[in-house]
């Protein structure tokens, strides 16, 4: 018992030594924690805008939530801004029986990733590559890139 004590004792310093070395070693652990805080906020919001963009297909309500008002957009039929991209989408995405199922969704540095299948009766499945990028916690540019699903060579799905 007292050996147990003495080890956890032994091991508890040895942490708190290697803590504060660490500490030491790092003056910018803070703004290191600050990144990490930047990051955990903007994969929370890439998740909740995907959720509303993409299974709810409530273009507006997402975009008025996260997007800037001068978004820049790289797909060639859309305009720029937050509002061309709502008055684009909103018919486009209550297209009945219309479905996005998310597979990925990941945030690194100011950019953020959404891996979507969409599924559109009568129309061959695409997979869609959706990049944002933050500028702080804001959605404030956007490029995507489209797959139609039609098999190939390569047994292995697309997702
Ligand atoms: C969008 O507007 C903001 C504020 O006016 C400005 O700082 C930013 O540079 C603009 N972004 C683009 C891509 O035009
Ligand atoms: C789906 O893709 C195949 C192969 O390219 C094509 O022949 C077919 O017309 C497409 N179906 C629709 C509904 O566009």
């Amino acid at each position: 018992m007292p050996l147990l004590r003495v080890s956890l004792l032994a091991s508890t310093l040895l942490g708190l030594t290697c803590a504060a070395y660490l500490q030491g070693r790092h003056p910018t652990s803070t703004n290191e924690d600050n990144q990490y805080t930047l990051q955990n906020k903007r994969q929370a919001i890439l998740w909740d805008f995907s959720h509303i963009f993409y299974t709810e297909k409530n273009v507006a309500k997402a975009f008025n939530k996260y997007v800037t008002e001068n978004y820049t957009q790289h797909n060639p039929n859309i305009l720029d801004g937050r509002q061309a991209a709502i008055e684009a989408l909103t018919p486009l995405f209550s297209t009945e029986g219309m479905v996005f199922e998310i597979h990925q969704a990941f945030v690194g540095g100011d950019y953020g990733l959404v891996h979507v299948k969409a599924v559109t009766p009568g129309q061959n499945d695409t997979a869609v590559m959706d990049m944002y990028r933050f500028d702080g916690l804001e959605i404030v540019e956007h490029w995507d890139v489209l797959q139609t699903m039609i098999p190939g060579v390569n047994p292995h799905p697309f997702f």
